[in-house]
């Protein structure tokens, strides 16, 4: 019985060989697993030469690494320690001279994905701090040889920001890749796509709208000669522009009103204590948001930022107004003073009503006493009326005296000299403004 089923007939045994290998030789043709193809490129088992050598024929000719950087997140620009945190995705390529394959030998398999650690990478690196780099567990293999990695990298890179034009600054940080042990002669570096592309494809990612938007971003390659050979660089240029809109509608607004208040104020009545005590209080607010505004301002050691220098001149203006009003108060009171001593000296002396009502005083009597006793009628009427002006003339003195430094007053030295000020620098005031908010407007906006 045993040896029935141990032993089967040749005939069948041909058979099922005959069988096998037919299967065999239709799986072989037919086979559209990856595993076949690695077998082919001789991956499946760990190939260490091919982890560990630059994947070339001929040693003398380089690999060409292409890379791309796309922005997609800023998370931080700290003006402070001048530096930019952002988030980044690179794609890195370069061809592999061993590893290809003809596509309709493997049921048109173009892309095979296998283990980084199997494959040769360039080891490129960036100059600039990087933070974090979270590598991508495979790398993509093209039928024509190119191996393609993607890493998603947290970068922190220093720039030299240039505050001057805060806050409708631009600033520009750069990114230098390049190859730690790899020079030119080994390893050309390059940029893989146009910059117009990577700007497109970047802005399309770029996934925070905050403070922070990008701009563009510029690729250039540099060469650096080291020990008498030339490395390659590529240098990414990430250009950044802030929105202002925050420090606009927070500070710059408000402090405009602020100074059109002030300058409002020109037109208080002079006599009015009011007028000292609302610029004043005007003075006290803008310090108030300049004292805001010190959180707010980036400081930098190279160059004093325009609107600190804007905060400055609108401090000065309003303080040199508040100078200017109390000048010209003083002068006021002065011929105030001045115009009082004028007028009770002019009332005693050398006021010709008065004079004649002197006169007239002995003879005032005269008439009441004269009517009766048959004067003339004419001059009792003119009497009248000479008491009647006199009458009106004190009463007009003590008017003006009362008022103090009344708009009847002939206008004295002190109060043209004091009018003449407050005109000038109401003028000067206005066309400075003027003048400095257009060189600002230019500047910021340019
Ligand atoms: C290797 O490349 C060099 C320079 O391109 C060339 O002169 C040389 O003939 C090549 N060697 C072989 C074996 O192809």
């Amino acid at each position: 019985m045993p040896q029935d089923f141990t032993m089967p007939s040749p005939s069948i045994l041909t058979l099922l060989s005959l069988l096998m290998v037919t299967e065999v030789s239709s799986v072989s043709k037919t086979n559209c697993s990856y595993t076949h193809l690695m077998e082919h490129l001789n991956l499946l088992d760990t190939n260490q030469v091919l982890a560990d050598v630059r994947p070339v024929v001929n040693w003398t000719s380089p690999t060409g690494v292409k890379m791309d950087l796309y922005v997609y997140g800023i998370l931080d620009v700290d003006e402070k320690s001048q530096t930019l945190t952002c988030q980044a995705w690179s794609n890195t390529g370069w061809l592999n001279e061993f590893l290809s394959w003809n596509e309709s030998d493997f049921c048109g398999i173009d892309k095979l994905t296998v283990p980084r650690k199997k494959l040769w990478a360039p080891d490129i690196s960036i100059q600039e701090d990087t933070d974090s780099i979270t590598k991508g567990p495979y790398a993509s293999l093209y039928s024509n040889g190119i191996v393609t990695v993607m890493d998603s990298l947290r970068l922190k890179t220093a720039c030299n920001m240039d505050l001057y034009k805060f806050p409708f600054d631009a600033q520009t940080c750069q990114m230098t890749v390049t190859s730690l042990s790899h020079c030119e002669a080994a390893m050309m570096i390059d940029r893989w796509s146009t910059s117009e592309y990577l700007n497109q494809f970047s802005r399309q990612v770029l996934n925070n709208k905050g403070e922070w938007s990008l701009v563009s971003i510029n690729t250039t390659k540099e060469k650096s000669i080291y020990q008498k050979r030339s490395w390659d660089k590529l240098i990414f240029k990430i250009t950044i522009k802030r929105s202002p809109m925050l420090y606009v509608g927070n500070f710059l607004i408000p402090l405009l009103y602020f100074l059109v208040l002030d300058l409002a104020s020109f037109f208080i009545n002079q006599t009015r204590g009011e007028k000292l005590s609302f610029k004043i209080t005007i003075l006290l607010s803008i310090s108030v948001l300049l004292l805001i505004f010190n959180d707010i301002l980036p400081s930098t050691a190279n160059k004093l930022p325009l609107i600190a220098t804007y905060c400055i001149v609108v401090f000065t203006l309003v303080g040199l107004n508040l100078l200017v009003t109390m000048l010209v108060g003083f002068l006021m009171d002065l011929e105030r003073k001045e115009g009082w001593d004028l007028q009770t000296h002019a009332s005693v002396q050398s006021s010709p009503p008065e004079n004649e009502a002197e006169k007239g005083v002995p003879t005032e009597a005269s008439p009441e006493q004269k009517a009766p006793g048959g004067g003339t009628q004419g001059l009792s009427d003119s009497r009248l009326l000479q008491l009647a002006l006199e009458e009106v003339w004190r009463i007009r003195l003590e008017v003006v005296s009362a008022v103090g430094a009344g708009d009847h007053r002939k206008t004295g030295y002190w109060e043209r000299v004091a009018k003449r000020i407050d005109t000038v620098y109401f003028c000067i005031y206005i066309i400075f403004t003027i003048v400095f908010h257009g060189f600002l407007f230019i500047t910021w906006i340019q």
